[in-house]
Protein backbone atom coordinates (compact mmCIF):
# COMPACT_ATOMS: atom_id res chain seq x y z
CA UNK A 1 0.00 0.00 0.00
CA UNK A 2 0.74 3.29 -1.19
CA UNK A 3 -0.63 6.14 -0.07
CA UNK A 4 -0.60 9.95 0.28
CA UNK A 5 -2.66 12.03 3.45
CA UNK A 6 -3.31 14.98 2.08
CA UNK A 7 -4.71 17.85 4.26
CA UNK A 8 -4.43 21.10 6.62
CA UNK A 9 -1.97 21.49 9.61
CA UNK A 10 -4.32 19.30 12.24
CA UNK A 11 -6.78 17.84 10.06
CA UNK A 12 -5.44 14.37 11.38
CA UNK A 13 -2.70 13.10 9.26
CA UNK A 14 -0.39 12.11 12.05
CA UNK A 15 -3.20 10.48 13.66
CA UNK A 16 -5.00 8.43 10.69
CA UNK A 17 -1.28 7.84 9.78
CA UNK A 18 -0.34 5.46 13.19
CA UNK A 19 -3.21 3.83 12.54
CA UNK A 20 -2.40 2.60 9.23
CA UNK A 21 1.41 1.88 10.18
CA UNK A 22 -0.93 -0.33 12.89
CA UNK A 23 -2.74 -2.34 10.64
CA UNK A 24 -1.04 -2.42 7.33
CA UNK A 25 2.87 -2.62 8.75
CA UNK A 26 3.76 0.17 6.28
CA UNK A 27 5.88 3.02 7.35
CA UNK A 28 4.97 6.94 8.17
CA UNK A 29 7.09 8.87 6.35
CA UNK A 30 6.29 12.14 7.79
CA UNK A 31 8.89 15.13 6.53
CA UNK A 32 7.53 17.19 9.63
CA UNK A 33 8.59 14.75 12.01
CA UNK A 34 11.94 14.44 10.05
CA UNK A 35 12.67 17.62 10.01
CA UNK A 36 12.02 18.23 14.07
CA UNK A 37 14.48 15.36 14.31
CA UNK A 38 16.92 17.36 11.95
CA UNK A 39 16.20 20.49 14.27
CA UNK A 40 16.55 18.44 17.43
CA UNK A 41 20.03 16.72 16.00
CA UNK A 42 21.69 20.39 14.89
CA UNK A 43 21.93 18.81 11.79
CA UNK A 44 23.04 20.92 8.67
CA UNK A 45 18.80 20.58 7.27
CA UNK A 46 18.07 21.38 10.78
CA UNK A 47 19.82 24.74 11.09
CA UNK A 48 18.45 25.43 7.55
CA UNK A 49 14.89 24.27 8.34
CA UNK A 50 14.64 25.58 12.40
CA UNK A 51 13.80 28.94 11.91
CA UNK A 52 11.20 28.62 8.94
CA UNK A 53 9.93 26.01 10.63
CA UNK A 54 9.19 27.64 13.76
CA UNK A 55 7.26 31.37 11.77
CA UNK A 56 5.28 28.17 10.17
CA UNK A 57 6.22 28.14 6.57
CA UNK A 58 7.45 25.82 4.22
CA UNK A 59 10.96 24.85 3.84
CA UNK A 60 12.52 24.96 0.60
CA UNK A 61 11.47 22.05 -1.90
CA UNK A 62 14.89 20.82 -2.34
CA UNK A 63 15.75 20.40 1.25
CA UNK A 64 12.28 18.46 1.47
CA UNK A 65 12.52 16.88 -1.73
CA UNK A 66 16.03 15.11 -0.90
CA UNK A 67 15.14 13.83 2.53
CA UNK A 68 12.04 11.81 0.97
CA UNK A 69 13.87 10.69 -1.80
CA UNK A 70 16.67 9.35 0.51
CA UNK A 71 14.45 7.52 3.18
CA UNK A 72 12.45 5.80 0.22
CA UNK A 73 15.92 4.05 -0.37
CA UNK A 74 15.24 2.49 2.62
CA UNK A 75 14.04 -1.47 2.86
CA UNK A 76 11.05 -0.72 4.93
CA UNK A 77 9.89 1.35 1.96
CA UNK A 78 9.37 -1.69 -0.22
CA UNK A 79 6.32 -2.77 0.73
CA UNK A 80 4.54 -0.03 1.20
CA UNK A 81 4.31 3.67 3.05
CA UNK A 82 2.52 6.28 3.87
CA UNK A 83 3.73 10.14 3.15
CA UNK A 84 2.19 12.46 5.57
CA UNK A 85 2.71 16.01 4.86
CA UNK A 86 4.25 15.38 1.58
CA UNK A 87 3.68 16.39 -1.33
CA UNK A 88 3.16 20.23 -0.38
CA UNK A 89 3.59 22.17 -3.41
CA UNK A 90 3.70 21.37 -6.87
CA UNK A 91 6.70 21.73 -7.25
CA UNK A 92 7.47 18.84 -4.98
CA UNK A 93 4.29 16.69 -6.42
CA UNK A 94 6.29 16.92 -9.52
CA UNK A 95 9.56 15.44 -7.72
CA UNK A 96 7.25 12.94 -6.29
CA UNK A 97 6.19 11.39 -9.60
CA UNK A 98 9.28 11.11 -10.78
CA UNK A 99 11.39 9.76 -7.59
CA UNK A 100 8.86 7.14 -7.43
CA UNK A 101 9.10 6.22 -11.50
CA UNK A 102 12.99 6.59 -11.02
CA UNK A 103 12.58 4.09 -8.12
CA UNK A 104 10.44 1.44 -9.69
CA UNK A 105 7.61 2.31 -6.96
CA UNK A 106 4.09 3.23 -7.61
CA UNK A 107 1.07 5.53 -6.08
CA UNK A 108 -2.01 3.63 -4.95
CA UNK A 109 -3.81 6.57 -3.87
CA UNK A 110 -4.31 9.93 -2.42
CA UNK A 111 -6.59 10.53 0.27
CA UNK A 112 -7.90 13.78 1.37
CA UNK A 113 -8.98 14.71 4.93
CA UNK A 114 -11.73 17.41 5.06
CA UNK A 115 -11.58 19.20 8.11
CA UNK A 116 -13.43 22.94 8.82
CA UNK A 117 -10.96 25.73 10.02
CA UNK A 118 -12.66 26.09 13.46
CA UNK A 119 -11.94 23.00 14.42
CA UNK A 120 -8.45 22.81 13.01
CA UNK A 121 -7.77 25.65 15.26
CA UNK A 122 -8.92 23.44 17.90
CA UNK A 123 -7.03 20.23 17.56
CA UNK A 124 -3.55 21.86 16.95
CA UNK A 125 -4.22 24.41 20.70
CA UNK A 126 -5.04 21.25 21.83
CA UNK A 127 -2.19 18.57 20.53
CA UNK A 128 0.34 17.03 22.68
CA UNK A 129 2.82 14.10 22.27
CA UNK A 130 4.38 11.74 24.17
CA UNK A 131 8.06 12.61 24.55
CA UNK A 132 9.60 8.68 23.88
CA UNK A 133 7.17 7.19 21.14
CA UNK A 134 5.64 9.58 19.45
CA UNK A 135 1.96 8.90 19.75
CA UNK A 136 -0.17 11.86 19.21
CA UNK A 137 -2.73 13.13 22.07
CA UNK A 138 -5.17 15.84 22.70
CA UNK A 139 -6.23 17.84 25.71
CA UNK A 140 -10.30 17.34 25.10
CA UNK A 141 -10.46 14.61 22.37
CA UNK A 142 -8.01 12.07 22.79
CA UNK A 143 -6.69 11.37 26.21
CA UNK A 144 -4.35 8.93 27.64
CA UNK A 145 -6.37 6.01 28.94
CA UNK A 146 -4.37 6.65 32.79
CA UNK A 147 -3.73 10.43 33.47
CA UNK A 148 -0.25 11.17 32.35
CA UNK A 149 0.50 7.87 31.17
CA UNK A 150 1.01 7.03 27.66
CA UNK A 151 -0.89 4.30 26.22
CA UNK A 152 1.45 3.23 23.87
CA UNK A 153 4.45 2.72 25.73
CA UNK A 154 4.15 3.50 29.12
CA UNK A 155 6.56 6.70 29.66
CA UNK A 156 5.11 10.02 31.26
CA UNK A 157 7.06 12.72 29.76
CA UNK A 158 4.88 14.78 27.12
CA UNK A 159 5.78 17.47 24.58
CA UNK A 160 3.89 20.12 22.99
CA UNK A 161 5.31 21.30 19.17
CA UNK A 162 6.76 25.44 19.03
CA UNK A 163 4.69 25.85 15.96
CA UNK A 164 1.19 25.26 17.72
CA UNK A 165 -0.16 28.65 18.48
CA UNK A 166 -2.30 30.73 17.32
CA UNK A 167 -0.44 32.87 15.46
CA UNK A 168 2.08 30.30 13.90
CA UNK A 169 -1.43 28.40 12.72
CA UNK A 170 -2.67 31.22 11.02
CA UNK A 171 0.90 31.27 8.93
CA UNK A 172 0.66 27.53 8.41
CA UNK A 173 -2.73 27.64 6.74
CA UNK A 174 -2.20 30.12 4.90
CA UNK A 175 0.84 28.48 3.02
CA UNK A 176 -1.38 25.29 2.97
CA UNK A 177 -4.32 27.16 0.49
CA UNK A 178 -2.21 28.94 -1.08
CA UNK A 179 0.98 25.95 -1.79
CA UNK A 180 -0.86 22.39 -0.95
CA UNK A 181 -4.19 22.85 -1.60
CA UNK A 182 -3.74 23.01 -5.02
CA UNK A 183 -2.57 19.71 -4.96
CA UNK A 184 -6.47 18.65 -4.39
CA UNK A 185 -6.78 19.46 -8.42
CA UNK A 186 -3.51 18.23 -9.39
CA UNK A 187 -4.73 14.80 -7.91
CA UNK A 188 -8.39 14.64 -9.35
CA UNK A 189 -7.42 15.36 -12.19
CA UNK A 190 -4.62 12.29 -12.38
CA UNK A 191 -7.50 9.82 -10.74
CA UNK A 192 -6.04 9.41 -7.70
CA UNK A 193 -7.59 10.99 -5.07
CA UNK A 194 -10.22 10.20 -2.77
CA UNK A 195 -12.04 12.26 -0.02
CA UNK A 196 -13.13 11.46 3.33
CA UNK A 197 -15.07 13.51 5.83
CA UNK A 198 -12.47 14.55 8.80
CA UNK A 199 -15.29 16.16 11.11
CA UNK A 200 -15.75 12.78 13.33
CA UNK A 201 -14.73 10.07 15.53
CA UNK A 202 -10.64 9.37 14.80
CA UNK A 203 -11.98 5.66 14.70
CA UNK A 204 -14.85 6.64 12.31
CA UNK A 205 -12.40 8.58 9.90
CA UNK A 206 -9.72 5.26 10.07
CA UNK A 207 -12.86 3.39 8.66
CA UNK A 208 -13.60 5.28 5.99
CA UNK A 209 -10.19 5.43 5.15
CA UNK A 210 -9.73 1.90 5.75
CA UNK A 211 -12.43 1.52 3.08
CA UNK A 212 -10.80 3.05 0.28
CA UNK A 213 -7.69 1.55 1.36
CA UNK A 214 -9.20 -1.82 0.95
CA UNK A 215 -10.53 -1.08 -2.37
CA UNK A 216 -7.60 0.03 -4.24
P1 LIG B 1 3.89 18.93 9.83
O1 LIG B 1 4.50 18.30 11.00
O2 LIG B 1 3.57 18.12 8.64
O3 LIG B 1 2.60 19.73 10.34
P2 LIG B 1 1.19 20.04 9.63
O4 LIG B 1 1.00 19.72 8.21
O5 LIG B 1 0.97 21.45 9.99
O6 LIG B 1 0.24 19.03 10.23
P3 LIG B 1 0.13 18.67 11.72
O7 LIG B 1 1.19 17.65 12.06
O8 LIG B 1 0.06 19.91 12.52
O9 LIG B 1 -1.33 18.01 11.76
P4 LIG B 1 -1.81 16.54 11.48
O10 LIG B 1 -2.68 16.58 10.26
O11 LIG B 1 -0.71 15.53 11.49
O12 LIG B 1 -2.77 16.34 12.74
P5 LIG B 1 -2.65 15.35 14.02
O13 LIG B 1 -2.93 13.96 13.58
O14 LIG B 1 -1.41 15.60 14.78
O15 LIG B 1 4.80 20.14 9.34
C1 LIG B 1 5.36 21.06 10.25
C2 LIG B 1 6.25 22.05 9.52
O16 LIG B 1 7.33 21.35 8.88
C3 LIG B 1 5.58 22.83 8.38
O17 LIG B 1 4.89 23.98 8.85
C4 LIG B 1 6.78 23.17 7.51
O18 LIG B 1 7.51 24.24 8.04
C5 LIG B 1 7.62 21.92 7.61
N1 LIG B 1 7.30 20.93 6.58
C6 LIG B 1 6.83 19.66 6.77
N2 LIG B 1 6.66 19.03 5.61
C7 LIG B 1 7.03 19.90 4.64
C8 LIG B 1 7.06 19.83 3.22
N3 LIG B 1 6.65 18.73 2.57
N4 LIG B 1 7.48 20.93 2.54
C9 LIG B 1 7.90 22.04 3.18
N5 LIG B 1 7.88 22.19 4.53
C10 LIG B 1 7.46 21.11 5.24
O19 LIG B 1 -3.93 15.87 14.86
C11 LIG B 1 -3.92 17.13 15.48
C12 LIG B 1 -4.58 17.02 16.87
O20 LIG B 1 -5.95 16.73 16.70
C13 LIG B 1 -4.01 15.92 17.76
O21 LIG B 1 -4.00 16.37 19.08
C14 LIG B 1 -5.01 14.76 17.59
O22 LIG B 1 -5.07 13.95 18.76
C15 LIG B 1 -6.32 15.51 17.34
N6 LIG B 1 -7.21 14.82 16.44
C16 LIG B 1 -6.90 14.08 15.33
N7 LIG B 1 -8.00 13.61 14.72
C17 LIG B 1 -9.06 14.06 15.46
C18 LIG B 1 -10.49 13.92 15.35
N8 LIG B 1 -11.04 13.21 14.36
N9 LIG B 1 -11.27 14.53 16.27
C19 LIG B 1 -10.72 15.25 17.30
N10 LIG B 1 -9.38 15.42 17.47
C20 LIG B 1 -8.56 14.84 16.55
MG1 LIG C 1 1.38 15.69 11.69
Amino acid sequence: MKLILLGPPGAGKGTQAKLIVDKYSIPQLSTGDMLREAVANGTEVGKKAKAVMDAGNLVSDDIVNAIVSERLDQDDCKNGFILDGFPRTLEQAEALSVMLSEKGLGLDTVVELKVDDEALVERVSGRYTCGSCGEGYHDTFKKPASEGVCDRCGKSEFKRRQDDNAETLRTRLMAYYKETSPLLGYYFAKGDLKSVDGMGDISDIFNAVDDILKSV
